[in-house]
């Protein structure tokens, strides 16, 4: 990290204290209050963490206001059109864009990791037909510690090297599994004559009935939603991998604990949550209805894939989303999709609405993904594990940028304390 390039001053009861102040390559300055309880004797408090770096990362860089994100200082939109999600993986991993014989290599060690321990279909088994696949991607990834011993020391560098490419390679065998069991059809095995994206479309969508030939457009579009979605610093999910693996545990905890926490609709359940919104909205005319409803303070409705903690500009990805939607939803023929539309005029009339540009509300990653899935023929219910999968390298990258920091320390949040203060216990006859 670097050195302090100035100090604040901060006064309490008269008492000066001095706090180093680090500035970044890029982004604001950040205030070093590691010694400030030793020192002074009192916590910050930020709940939110609005205001707070839990980490300095050298991974990926967000201007919310600018609306960039860069990963290893690459624009996302750079990348969504001319590279691919694997290579884009080894670049989050590894910090530069690989050589041409590195990226074959790479491919090659994730294509022949992508089957899953023939044990583990047991797994699926022992859910319901109606558990939602993220549950079941939670318990699975969970359980592949239980699988998988000789990848499951992080404190060992070749281990997290194993563990990292099992993670990516099989994220897609089993969200694939996870939905093939949802509807009750037979697992399909991946093939490693295929690309990643294509390998998956096939074990979503092909049966054994009859040949599957994957569409090369659909392939491009759900890999350029991979890479859209491949990682974003350090927001909760990112953040719960972290602060688990601050603790020691093993890769596959850890990745399991940020797949429970994308789950949530404020975070990566918001793709689901839009599309079923979109679908209740059902008409353009009633979309000012729902506007009146996201401002009204009393309703607790929000329009889902709007609004982010970092970007108060346009999301980046929605951008290239919004238009591989466009690309998706001609070839398929399906570009007077009913849902599409809603989803247009409600951007127009949101972002026409002084209570967006107000709060600077622009549609995020979320707003316009659900639609080129639903598409692409995938259920609400495959949306978060999709999303799930892509992170999957962000989680990972984070995770090893943090092991290899020699002061790491377990995550230990302080708090402020507003309840009772030391009392008796009193007898149940005397209550
Ligand atoms: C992701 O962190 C990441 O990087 C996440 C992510 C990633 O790649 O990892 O980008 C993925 O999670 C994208 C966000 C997906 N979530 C949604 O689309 C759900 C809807 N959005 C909101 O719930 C909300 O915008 C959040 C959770 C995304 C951000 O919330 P913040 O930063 O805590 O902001 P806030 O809740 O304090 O809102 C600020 C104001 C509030 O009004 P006031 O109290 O100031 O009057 O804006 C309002 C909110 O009521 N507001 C919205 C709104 N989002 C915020 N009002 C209506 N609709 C919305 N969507």
């Amino acid at each position: 990290m670097s050195d302090a390039t100035k100090t604040a001053t901060l006064t309490i009861d008269g008492q000066d204290y001095e706090l180093p102040i680090y500035s970044p390559t890029a982004g604001p300055d950040v205030l070093d209050i590691r010694k400030l309880y030793a020192q002074a004797g009192v916590f910050t408090y930020d709940p939110g963490f609005t205001s707070t770096a839990s980490t300095d990362s050298t991974i990926t860089f967000i201007d919310g206001g600018k609306g960039e994100l860069l990963h290893r200082g690459y624009p996302i939109d750079q990348l969504a059109a001319k590279s691919h999600y694997l290579e884009v993986c080894y670049l989050l991993l590894y910090g530069e864009l690989p050589s041409a014989a590195q990226l074959e290599d790479f491919e090659s060690r994730v294509t022949n990791h992508t089957m899953l321990h023939e044990q583990m279909m047991n797994f699926f088994r022992g859910f319901r037909r109606d558990a939602h696949p993220m549950a079941i991607m939670v318990g699975v990834v969970g359980a592949m510690s239980a699988f998988y011993h000789d990848s499951t020391d992080p404190s060992d560098p070749w281990q997290r090297e194993v563990a990292s490419i099992r993670l990516i390679a099989k994220m897609p065998t089993i969200a694939a599994m996870a939905y093939k069991y949802h509807i009750g059809q037979p697992f399909v095995y991946p093939r490693n004559d295929l690309d990643y994206a294509s390998n998956f479309l096939r074990m979503c969508f092909s049966v054994p009935a009859e040949d599957y030939e994957v569409d090369p457009i659909l392939a491009r579009a759900m890999d350029r939603i991979f890479t859209l979605h491949a990682d974003h610093e350090q927001n909760a999910s990112t953040s719960t991998v972290r602060l688990a693996s601050s603790s020691g545990a093993n890769p596959f905890a850890c990745i399991a604990a940020g797949i429970a926490c994308l789950w949530g609709p404020a975070h990566g359940g918001a793709n689901q949550a839009c599309l079923e919104m979109l679908r209740e909205i059902g008409t353009v005319d009633r979309i000012p209805e729902f506007i009146a409803r996201a401002k009204d303070k009393e309703d607790p409705f929000r329009l889902m894939g709007f609004g982010h903690r970092v970007y108060k500009n346009f999301d980046p990805r929605a951008t290239v989303m919004k238009e591989s939607a466009d690309e998706v939803l001609d070839l398929l023929g399906v570009e007077n999709n009913p849902t599409l539309q809603v989803a247009k005029e409600l951007e127009k009339a949101a972002l026409a609405d002084p209570y967006f540009a107000e709060k600077k509300l622009f549609p995020n990653v979320d707003f316009y993904s659900g639609i080129i899935l639903e598409a692409m023929g995938f259920p609400t219910s495959m949306f978060t594990p999709i999303f799930a999968l892509s992170r999957t390298v962000g989680w990972i990258s984070q995770w090893k940028e943090q092991l290899s920091d020699p002061a790491l320390k377990i995550g230990r949040p302080r708090q402020l304390y507003m309840g009772e203060t030391s009392r008796d216990y009193m007898d149940i006859e005397n209550r």
